[in-house]
């Protein structure tokens, strides 16, 4: 008989994602254990400290500090660490400097003969995931970024006030680029089997429904800008997408996600990272699923792998 195994999940990197997924992740009884890793030792025992004095209220489970021999019986190692911008510091400084963070994790990682499936949140996720997945060259499903879930949540989240209908009632999807060049798949986006621009034409509230489109697709795409903006950072709801994530490993869902995952010719695109709806289980990506993209959406897509590669050409040389 197979050994009980505790459902453990490694948080690398305590700020303000790593910590808020921890407690979101604390509440959702996904897992039996929490361990959390950063290099600034202080942050990560407060935050330990402050999140174990919960341990009451949550459903059963284990929250520590740990280091990289918790990544050999980890399920999940979620990568949230990184750098800010130094002062006088460019972005493609910043961004070789990230990417040097997540090779010596994944070579850390594979230290340890961890089987774990690592996913990948820190920014530029698409890169960074890239970057991750050539340093082990596992199957490339076991590399996952966190792409455009949280995207695709903003996008439901404004249809669903937008229409008046309940977000559970939305499925739609953001693809490409975490980032500027992400755009709204309208044409597999839905409410109870309709296409949004069936649905209005049946709802009849809209005066001018393009250009409502126009706008919650905009306001998708910069929602990040605003938040940090008001207040800084974004990580609340970043946070719940990471529990989605992980819940889908954990539990060997496969739930379908628009995760970032390394393309070997779907879409018609290779050797890039992107957000495209993929099937998520306990070995992470299952399959990719292709979608019948029309021309312009395809098309949107191919230029955001075009940004992605261009990001890592530039630190990959
Ligand atoms: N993918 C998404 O949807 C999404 C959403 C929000 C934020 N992010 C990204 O997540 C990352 C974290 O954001 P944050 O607001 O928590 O930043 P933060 O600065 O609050 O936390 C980052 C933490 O990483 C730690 N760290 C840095 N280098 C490390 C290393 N080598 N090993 C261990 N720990 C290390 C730092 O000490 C710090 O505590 C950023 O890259 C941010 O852009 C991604």
């Amino acid at each position: 008989m197979e050994r009980w195994r505790a459902r453990k999940v490694v948080i690398i990197g305590a700020g303000a994602v790593g910590s808020t997924f921890a407690y979101a992740l604390a509440q959702s009884g996904v897992a039996d254990e929490i361990v959390l890793t950063d290099m600034d030792n202080n942050l990560v025992h407060g935050q330990v400290m402050d999140l174990a004095h919960g341990l009451p209220f949550y459903p059963n489970v284990q929250i520590n500090v740990g280091d990289a021999t918790d990544y050999r019986d980890a399920h999940v190692i979620v990568i949230t660490a990184g750098s800010k911008q130094r002062p006088g510091e460019s972005r493609l400084d910043l961004l070789q400097r990230n990417a040097r963070i997540i090779e010596s994790i994944m070579d850390e990682i594979q230290a340890q003969d961890s089987n774990a499936v690592v996913l990948i949140v820190s920014n530029p996720v698409d890169v960074l995931t890239y970057v991750a997945q050539r340093r082990v060259n596992w199957p490339r499903g076991r590399v996952i970024g966190s792409g455009t879930v949280l995207d695709s949540a903003r996008f439901r989240y404004l249809l669903s006030q937008h229409c008046g209908v309940s977000v559970h009632n939305v499925h739609a999807y953001v693809l490409g680029e975490h980032g500027d060049s992400e755009f709204a798949a309208w044409s597999i986006s839905h409410v109870a089997g309709m296409r949004f621009d069936d649905y209005c034409q049946m709802c009849g509230d809209c005066r001018d429904w393009q250009a409502e489109r126009r706008q919650i697709e905009e306001a998708v795409r910069t929602s990040a800008y605003h938040i940090i903006n008001y207040k800084g950072a974004t990580y609340f709801a970043v946070g719940q997408a990471l529990v989605r994530i992980v819940s889908a490993i954990v539990r060997n869902e496969k739930s379908v996600l628009t995760v970032s995952t390394v393309l070997e010719g779907e879409y018609g695109l290779n050797n890039v990272c992107l957000g495209v709806p993929a099937m998520v289980g306990e070995a992470g990506v299952d399959r990719v699923i292709e979608a019948d993209l029309p021309a312009q959406e395809r098309t949107a897509l191919e230029r955001s792998a075009d940004v992605i590669r261009e990001e890592i050409a530039q630190i990959t040389g």
